[in-house]
């Protein structure tokens, strides 16, 4: 992480009081980030975030800040995306033989069938890495294949570079226009965080999500920090889940940083940011009300809050969200624009079906309808 990201997180405790304490970064191992325009930057790569309130200890590996209110926890359940990228050694001692135990199943388990949900596995990630990072403009080479699909590759041809980005792109443009060009934003739940590119030259971008796999994926792309793998995507599931290689250019944006966070305990302090987004993910919440609360907290008055969403809701959400929602909200768009309101925000634009394709490997395309909309904290 970068030390001046600090500014603007708090301790995630529930317990902990220190709303305005700083916490303080301790570095073990740093290393240099180097900007085009030659600033000197360094990048903690090993150590820690201490609360001087509770003196909870946060670890810092590979660059990630795990800022999770349950560490031990957290390393357990996320063995797969950690073990990829840290060395055992630089487990923190005090979750060490926990974390190896867990390890050595997970090991004897590989080999085993990923799971579509599972956002450590390397062929999940590739899939968001594909959405965020390639254009079928820019490059065919991902998406076509001898004896591909015509029908698959006509429509990557004509739609993919029409997705939710797209839109947002351009309500990102207006906003800077509007003498917002210094834009400070947070995005919940970024995944690999291709959206930070938007930002890249204003303001600051950090992105908080709790994929361990992704954040440092975000962090290899955006900021340059060193990446272990060879990034792959899939091609004919015959040759392998991921089976090609295909170029994403990293680059080095100075303003960006991405951590580890849960969203149901986030650690930012409160009105700090311009801006939040949070695309993709309301429907990953047991409770899709807290979203909205949460993007106000983080934003200062007059900020702004993006969603996007296909609403591919869990049956036990969506019947408590259509028992709490009022009649008149006919659709989940409705349903959700009422909670935004609820929260504090007055929604200004939309998009209401915003195609969104989603590549899986060369014979299996998803087509999702995304809505998004932008609003503004009353
Ligand atoms: C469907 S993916 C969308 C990723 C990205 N926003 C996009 O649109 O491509 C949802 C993301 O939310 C993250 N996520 C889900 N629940 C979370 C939680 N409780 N705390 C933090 N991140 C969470 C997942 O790890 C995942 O990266
Ligand atoms: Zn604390």
């Amino acid at each position: 992480m970068l030390s001046s990201t600090v500014l603007k997180l708090r301790c995630p405790r529930s317990k902990c009081s220190s709303q305005k304490g700083e916490l303080r970064v301790h570095a073990v191992k740093s290393i240099p980030i180097q900007t085009l325009d030659k600033q000197k930057l360094t990048d903690v790569w090993h150590g820690h975030v201490e609360c001087p309130s509770c003196q909870s200890k946060y670890p810092i590996l590979s660059g990630i800040l795990i800022l999770v209110e349950h560490v031990r926890d957290y390393l357990c359940v996320h063995v797969k995306g950690i073990s990829k990228l840290v060395a055992d050694a630089e487990i923190p001692k005090e979750y060490r033989n926990e974390y190896l135990k867990v390890k050595k199943e997970w090991l004897a388990e590989q080999g085993s069938e990923y799971i579509e949900e599972d956002l450590e596995s390397e062929r999940v990630t590739s899939l968001y890495l594909m959405n965020h990072y390639l254009r079928a403009s820019e490059s065919r080479d991902w998406f076509q294949a001898k004896n591909g699909s015509p029908l698959i590759e006509n429509l990557i041809s004509e739609f993919w570079d029409q997705g939710p980005f797209t839109h947002i792109e351009k309500w990102i443009r207006e906003l800077r226009a509007q003498n917002l060009s210094e834009l400070s934003v947070v995005e919940l739940g970024c995944g690999v965080g291709g959206f930070s590119r938007m930002l890249k030259d204003s303001g600051f971008y950090l992105g908080v999500d709790s994929s361990f796999a992704s954040i440092a994926l975000a962090r290899h792309l955006n900021l340059g920090v060193p990446y272990p793998h060879e990034i792959k995507i899939p091609g004919d599931l015959i040759d392998g889940a991921v089976s090609r290689t295909v170029e994403f250019k990293p680059i080095v944006n100075p303003n960006c940083d991405f951590i580890l966070a849960d969203l149901e305990e986030l650690p930012l302090k409160t009105e700090s940011f311009d801006g939040s987004v949070a695309l993709n993910a309301i429907d990953m919440l047991d409770e899709p009300s807290k979203l909205p609360r949460l993007q106000f907290e983080a934003v200062k008055k007059d900020g702004f809050a993006i969603q996007s969403c296909p609403y591919i809701w869990h049956s036990k959400t969506a019947k408590r969200l259509r028992a709490k929602a009022p009649k008149v909200a006919t659709d989940s768009a409705m349903v959700v624009e009422w909670l935004y309101e609820k929260a504090g925000f007055k929604i200004q634009k939309r998009e209401v079906q915003i195609p969104w394709l989603f590549f899986k490997h060369f014979r299996q395309l998803e087509i999702y309808s995304v809505h998004a909309f932008l609003g503004f904290k009353n």
